[in-house]
């Protein structure tokens, strides 16, 4: 197929989303967007990996709060795709501060502070790819044999 079917991001339910029992909703979400799921995996992620993964953060304040929260239990990081998938996913999960993220959205939905703000999603192609690679062995995901034929952009 063509190969904006094959943008993918990275989306990565936190410690307190799967805490409070989100990870069906958000897979619900993606799923009746119309997005293909190519990949997941449920972890209690090593600091080691946050620590990368957040790299350009290392600065910051929040950062060793950050990391504690984000190792404080198991999270569920998915792999999506589909057209647009990281700019729709973006709109999908809402502001980064809860406060402004609009109803509707996870965080509008789900979360009123930006420390347990439920959900992750890569900001950028090229973000998705490193983030991708850094969560998943290519083996851990799936090419599906339709293309993604099921999806609503293909039968529109
Ligand atoms: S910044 O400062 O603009 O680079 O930060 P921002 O893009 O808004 O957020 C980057 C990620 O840091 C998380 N974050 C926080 N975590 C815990 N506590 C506080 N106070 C906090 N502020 C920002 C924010 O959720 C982003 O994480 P991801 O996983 O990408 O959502």
């Amino acid at each position: 197929g063509p190969s904006w079917t094959r943008e993918r991001t990275l989306v990565a339910v936190k410690p307190d989303g799967v805490q409070r029992r989100l990870v069906g909703d958000v897979i619900q979400r993606f799923e009746r967007r119309g997005f293909t799921l190519v990949g997941m995996k449920m972890l209690q992620a090593p600091e080691s990996v946050l620590a990368e993964h957040y790299q350009d953060l290392r600065r910051k304040p929040f950062y060793p709060a950050l990391i504690r929260y984000m190792s404080s239990g198991p999270m569920v990081a998915m792999v999506w795709e589909g057209y647009n998938v990281v700019r729709a996913s973006r709109a999908m999960i809402g502001h980064t501060d809860s406060a402004e993220a609009a109803p509707g959205t996870i965080r509008g939905d789900f979360s009123v502070h930006i420390s347990r703000n439920v959900i992750h999603a890569s900001d950028s192609v090229e973000g998705a790819q490193r983030e991708i690679q850094l969560w998943f062995q290519s083996s851990e995901l799936v090419s599906w044999a339709d293309g993604g034929q099921h999806s609503s952009i293909h039968s529109a």
